[in-house]
């Protein structure tokens, strides 16, 4: 038996899909990590090969796993990946590649079927993706996901059964933001500086190219991207889907919000019911939403702050942690007010999460759902 696998290249895959052409046949393209396999994938893989007469799969190789679902992943490389897929009946060809996305591979392989498995909606598919499948006139199908059956449960299970419950007591963080990233950096600035007892699991991002990612990069914190959908304040399903994966594997015990633009709905909300919080550049209830220090100008406040409050699916709208006040000076421009009120969050936002524990919020699994 050889010990030197190698994967397909994609001239090989482009003759296999000529040659189908020619035949009348044709050629199902599906793709993903396939980390840990289960009877799930198999079944998935079956269905997928029966839309056609051969199947390729794209396999996101060890550097596009890590962005995509952080850095303790995969746990199995590429290489014996791809060979552990080629053995499968339904298979016929692997690839590896490179990127967060198949695009460019399914720009070059022009499939005659695209199989997708999961809740996604052809709408819901990633817009760059699609837009090259629909060029390549390719079938898109969606496959239901086999329940019951997922590489996150198994490796939970196997976690849970084999760590303390409080860990190394330090409070897991997420942060999400989409913007500057100040607050992030004076997140972890304070674990660094021993004020805040946390360490952050990961940063998440709706924005690709953002100053928020460079700063998680820079301080060595897993910087992951999630394509929110077009709407710049909605969430996708499949984006609400992709945070609340993130959120599980990452075993996160707080998610905070540091100018994360869109809004959090299910299935995050209620399983993080008490465990998300978000920074608001007001003293809430009084402005709420986007703006806030430009309308307390507009409404001639002497005084206005900022808020840490737990976050419900009413917008601005949880339980008050803590709030720091900043005067309005005459003059004030909402950049120069708003800049003062940051600086009091950078303050308040760390030590309401140092004070998590005592001021008995739930952490991850004490009581937690
Ligand atoms: C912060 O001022 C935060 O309060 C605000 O976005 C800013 C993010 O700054 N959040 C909201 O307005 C949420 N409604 P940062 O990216 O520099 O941390």
């Amino acid at each position: 038996m050889p010990d030197d696998y190698t994967p397909a290249t994609i001239a090989d895959v482009r003759r296999l899909r000529d040659t189908l052409d020619q035949q009348g046949k044709k050629l199902v393209f599906t793709n993903g990590c396939f980390d840990l396999l289960h009877a799930g994938h198999v079944r998935y893989l079956e269905q997928a090969r029966a839309l056609g007469d051969a199947m390729v799969v794209a396999l996101n190789s060890d550097q596009s796993v890590r962005l995509l679902k952080g850095p303790e992943r995969p746990l199995n490389p590429e290489n014996d990946r791809a060979e552990v897929m080629s053995a499968l009946r339904a298979v016929d060809a692997v690839v590896v590649f490179d990127d967060e996305r198949a695009t460019s591979l399914i720009e070059a392989i022009r499939p005659h079927v695209y199989a997708k498995g999961g809740d996604y909606t052809v709408e819901s598919l990633n817009r760059e993706e699609r837009t090259a499948l629909e060029a390549a006139g390719t079938q898109i199908s969606i496959l239901p996901l086999v329940p019951g059956r997922s590489t996150t449960r198994t490796i939970n299970k196997m976690q849970s059964s084999e760590s303390a419950p409080a860990g190394n007591g330090l409070l897991r963080l997420a942060v999400l933001g989409s913007g500057a990233g100040s607050n992030l950096r004076a997140i972890i600035a304070a674990i660094a500086d021993k004020k805040l007892n946390a360490e952050i699991a990961i940063a998440l991002t709706d924005q690709a190219e953002s100053s928020f990612r460079e700063i998680a990069r820079a301080a060595g914190v897993p910087a992951l991207f999630v394509d929110g959908g077009s709407n710049p304040r909605r969430l996708s399903d499949a984006a609400q889907k992709e945070i609340f994966e993130h959120l599980e594997r990452a075993r996160v015990d707080v998610v905070v919000l540091a100018g994360f633009m869109r809004i959090l709905k299910e299935p995050v909300i209620s399983a993080y019911a008490g465990r998300i919080v978000n920074v608001h550049p007001s003293l809430l209830p009084k402005f709420k939403g986007a703006n806030a220090p430009q309308l307390a100008i507009d409404e001639g406040e002497l005084e206005t702050g900022c808020t840490v409050h737990l976050v419900t699916a009413e917008i601005d709208a949880g339980r008050i942690l803590a709030q720091a006040k900043v005067r309005v000076n005459m003059g004030d421009t909402a950049e120069s007010l708003h800049a003062r009120i940051k600086v009091e969050e950078h303050k308040l936002l760390p030590q309401v999460l140092n004070e998590w524990r005592e001021r008995g919020l739930p952490v991850r699994g004490a009581g937690a759902p």
